[in-house]
């Protein structure tokens, strides 16, 4: 059976208004696939990337990674998802701007029913990835109830959901943003302390905020814009995780550095690795789905989009506009 889909395409790398929604036809899974139908699609800066060109990606490209709806057919082999069942993802290949596709289903978990499809959409990228960041992306010795740490773009999807789930495991975690109500966002959702760093001197302020010390771990997606004074807010032997380029790419850098300021570590993570087999990934998503049901961590979706307006929810994102979670509706 062939059915229809209305999907988001770009032909070439660029801005916002590059992308189309297009009618496409969505055949039968094949083996390891399922084909899903889309109620809610998730918003992510990486989608921002892969559309400008900082990812080059073949063309022509889908684009989405996060999605929840439900299982309409399943490929051979594939028996942890049968057809009706809801379900959520964030996953390679791209292809979740759309009301329906068939993809792998290695990274799709069954949906609890206590979560709704938006929430499903605005939670998977940015929950599992704040999942991987506090609890596997750890300095040496790990990370103990009252140890510092700093997350920048804290009020963002990821950091909102990072506030609240560092809050539950004890952590103090110092969060940056762009403006005063940004930072009160942050707070409210768990952050022990806010920094705008568009007005105050961020490092300067951790280190009055950590009597010196500095933290363990900077949790880095700005890039570009903060790499440097990250690194002075680490303690010695202090872990640098970038994750991503809101502002642009970090520049190429000597590890000498890292020496001179303290013997530092450096990763660059990326959640891919993190859900490479089903069965990381379904723990994973259990642990979330836990958080997420016990109310620990409350996923704010405070932007709604209908999918024909992905183009203004693009710039939205890329404006600093949003807080926490945005979904976009089939
Ligand atoms: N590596 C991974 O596994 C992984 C997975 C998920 C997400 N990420 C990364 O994590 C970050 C957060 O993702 P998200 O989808 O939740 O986005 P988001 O945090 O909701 O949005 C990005 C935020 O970055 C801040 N920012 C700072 N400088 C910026 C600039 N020049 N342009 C635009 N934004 C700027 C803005 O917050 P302020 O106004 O408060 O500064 C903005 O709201 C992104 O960098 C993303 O690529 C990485």
């Amino acid at each position: 059976m062939t059915t229809k889909s209305m999907t988001v395409r770009i032909d070439r790398h660029g801005g916002p208004e590059e992308m189309h929604l297009v009618e496409l036809p969505v055949g039968e899974p094949g083996p390891g696939e399922i084909r899903i139908r889309h109620h809610a699609c998730g918003l992510n800066f990486i989608d921002v990337y892969q559309r400008s060109g900082v990812y080059q990606l073949p063309m022509p490209l889908t684009l989405g990674m996060e999605a929840a709806g439900v299982v309409e057919a399943v490929g051979s082999g594939v028996t942890h998802l049968k057809a009706g069942d809801r379900a959520a993802y964030a996953s390679q290949p791209p292809g979740a701007y759309s009301t329906a596709r068939v993809m792998p289903a290695k990274t799709v978990v069954k949906l609890p029913d206590a979560i709704d499809f938006d929430t499903g959409a605005g939670m998977m990228l940015k929950g599992l990835t704040a999942q991987y960041l506090l609890k596997k992306t750890l300095p040496q010795g790990g990370l103990k109830p009252g140890d510092f740490v700093l997350f920048h773009a804290a009020a963002g999807g990821v950091g909102l959901i990072a506030c609240q789930w560092a809050r539950a495991l004890g952590l103090q975690l110092i969060g940056t943003a762009g403006s005063d109500e940004k930072c009160k966002l942050a707070l409210e959702h768990g952050a022990a302390h806010a920094i705008n760093y568009r007005t105050e001197d961020f490092a300067a302020r951790v280190k009055e905020i950590t009597g010196g010390k500095g933290v363990k771990v900077v949790y880095d997606s700005v890039g570009k814009d903060t790499w440097d004074k990250s690194l002075d807010c680490l303690q010695p032997f202090g872990l640098m995780a970038t994750f991503g380029n809101a502002s642009g790419v970090v520049p190429p850098f000597s590890p000498g550095i890292l020496a001179a300021k303290g013997s530092l570590y450096v990763t660059r993570a990326t959640l891919f690795t993190h859900i490479a087999t089903r069965e990381a990934t379904q723990a994973m998503a259990d642990d979330l789905f836990g958080v997420v049901t016990s109310g620990q961590v409350k996923i704010r979706i405070a932007q709604r989009y209908p999918l024909a307006e992905v183009a203004q929810a693009h710039r939205d994102l890329e404006a600093r506009k949003t807080t926490g979670s945005s979904v976009l509706i089939p």
